[in-house]
C-alpha cells in the first residue's frame, strides 16, 4: 500500500527546511488549502447552478450566486483573515490592500499577494481554472501593513503556489526548496503529494500564446513565432500550438510536459497583461524552483521593480532552452533604444 502524505504530514516533516518558524507556513497554507476546497465544491457544481434554475442572486438552495471570482475572493480572505498568520492581503479583485482587522493578525508576520481566481472566461465553459499565491514577509514591524510591504521584488518570496480547478484539483508550491504537488482526494477531503519534487523539462514542444494579438506582438515574438512553426527534424519542430486562456492551466501543463507561455505587451495591452505581483511572480518562483525561467522579454521576472500591487508586465515563462531562445530572438530583434 503506497504511503500517503498529506499536505499537513509533508509540511510538518520538513518544517526544518521552511524559513518560517513555530509552524506558521503549515497554518498559512493549511487556511489556504480549507479556501480552495470550498472553491473547488463551488466550481464544481457552478454548473449545476444554472441547471437548477436559480432565479436572479439566489438559487433553490436559498444561497446566494455570487460570480465565482467573488466568492473565491471571498474564501480566501476569510480563511487567511481567520488563521492569524497573516497580516493584510492585495487580491485582484480589490483596489487596495485589505487588512486583516482582528487583533490575532494584527502583528502577523506575513502579508499574501492573490489572484483568487485566474481564468475567469472559463468559468461559464468548463474549462480548467485556478488560484495563485505569493506569501512575503512583512517590512512593516507592527500595526497595518503599507503598500512597501507588498511592494517587494519577487526574490523576496517566502512563498508561492496555485491551485488548479482541472480534471483533479491540485496545490503547487515552493519555499525554495523545490517544487510539490499535493492532488486533492475528495474521498478523505486531504490534499495528498502526487508530484514530489517537480522539476521541468529542460525543453518542450509547445507554445502558448493568444495569437489573435500577433499583429501587434514585438518583432522578436512574430520571429520566435516563426520558428516555432518552421519545420526542422532535428529540434522537433513545429511545435504544437496550446492555449487554454487560463494561465495557470497553459503554466502546470508546460511545468509538467515542458513548453513556454508568452504574454507579451500587445496593442491592447502596452505593458502586457499580466500582473507582476500576484500572476507573474509567484509562477516565476515556482518555475525557476523546477528548473526553468521567467522573464519579461529583457530581464527577469523576480528582479523587476514593483510599483503598483496591479502593476502589469510581459512574461515569457516556462523551459529554460526554450525562453533562452525567445529571449535570443527579443534581442536581435529590438531596436536598439536611442
Ligand atoms: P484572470 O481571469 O485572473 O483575469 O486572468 C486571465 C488571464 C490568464 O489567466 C490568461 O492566460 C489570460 O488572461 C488570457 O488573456 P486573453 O484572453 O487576452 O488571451
Ligand atoms: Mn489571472
Ligand atoms: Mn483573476
Amino acid at each position: 500500500m503506497k504511503k500517503v502524505t498529506t499536505l499537513g504530514q509533508f509540511i510538518i516533516e520538513r518544517q526544518a527546511e521552511f524559513p518560517f518558524a513555530k509552524g506558521e507556513l503549515s497554518r498559512l497554507l493549511r487556511d489556504i488549502g480549507i479556501a480552495a476546497k470550498i472553491v473547488n465544491r463551488e466550481v464544481n457544481k457552478a454548473g449545476l447552478v444554472d441547471i437548477l434554475g436559480d432565479e436572479g442572486n439566489v438559487n433553490v438552495q436559498g444561497e446566494e450566486v455570487k460570480k465565482l471570482d467573488v466568492f473565491a475572493n471571498e474564501q480566501f480572505i476569510s480563511a487567511l483573515s481567520s488563521g492569524g498568520e497573516c497580516c493584510a492581503i492585495a487580491s485582484e479583485e480589490n483596489e487596495n490592500i485589505v487588512h486583516v482587522s482582528n487583533d490575532v493578525s494584527q502583528n502577523a508576520k506575513y502579508v499574501i499577494a492573490m489572484d483568487p481566481l485566474d481564468g475567469s472566461s472559463n468559468i461559464d465553459v468548463n474549462v480548467s481554472i485556478g488560484t495563485i499565491f505569493s506569501i512575503y514577509r512583512r517590512i512593516s514591524t507592527s500595526g497595518h501593513a503599507t503598500l512597501e510591504d507588498f511592494l517587494q521584488k519577487g526574490t523576496e518570496q517566502v512563498a508561492a503556489g496555485y491551485i488548479i480547478y482541472g480534471s483533479s484539483t491540485m496545490l503547487v508550491y515552493t519555499t525554495g526548496c523545490g517544487v510539490n504537488g499535493f492532488t486533492l482526494d475528495p474521498s478523505i477531503g486531504e490534499f495528498c503529494l502526487s508530484h514530489p519534487n517537480l522539476k521541468s523539462p529542460t525543453t518542450g514542444k509547445i507554445y502558448s500564446i493568444n495569437e489573435g494579438n500577433a499583429l501587434h506582438f514585438p518583432e522578436g515574438i512574430k520571429e520566435y513565432i516563426k520558428y516555432c512553426q518552421a519545420e526542422d527534424k532535428a529540434t522537433s519542430r513545429p511545435y504544437t500550438s496550446r492555449y487554454i486562456g487560463s494561465l495557470v492551466a497553459d503554466f502546470h501543463r508546460n511545468l509538467i510536459k515542458g513548453g513556454i507561455y508568452m504574454y507579451p505587451s500587445t496593442s491592447k495591452a502596452p505593458n502586457g497583461k499580466l500582473r507582476l505581483l500576484y500572476e507573474c511572480n509567484p509562477l516565476a518562483f515556482i518555475i525557476e524552483q523546477a528548473g526553468g525561467a521567467a522573464t519579461d522579454g529583457f530581464e527577469r521576472i523576480m528582479s523587476k521593480q514593483i510599483s503598483s500591487i496591479h502593476e502589469r508586465t510581459p512574461i515569457i515563462i516556462g523551459s529554460s532552452e526554450m525562453v533562452e531562445q525567445a529571449h535570443a530572438f527579443m534581442r536581435i530583434h529590438t531596436e536598439v533604444k536611442a
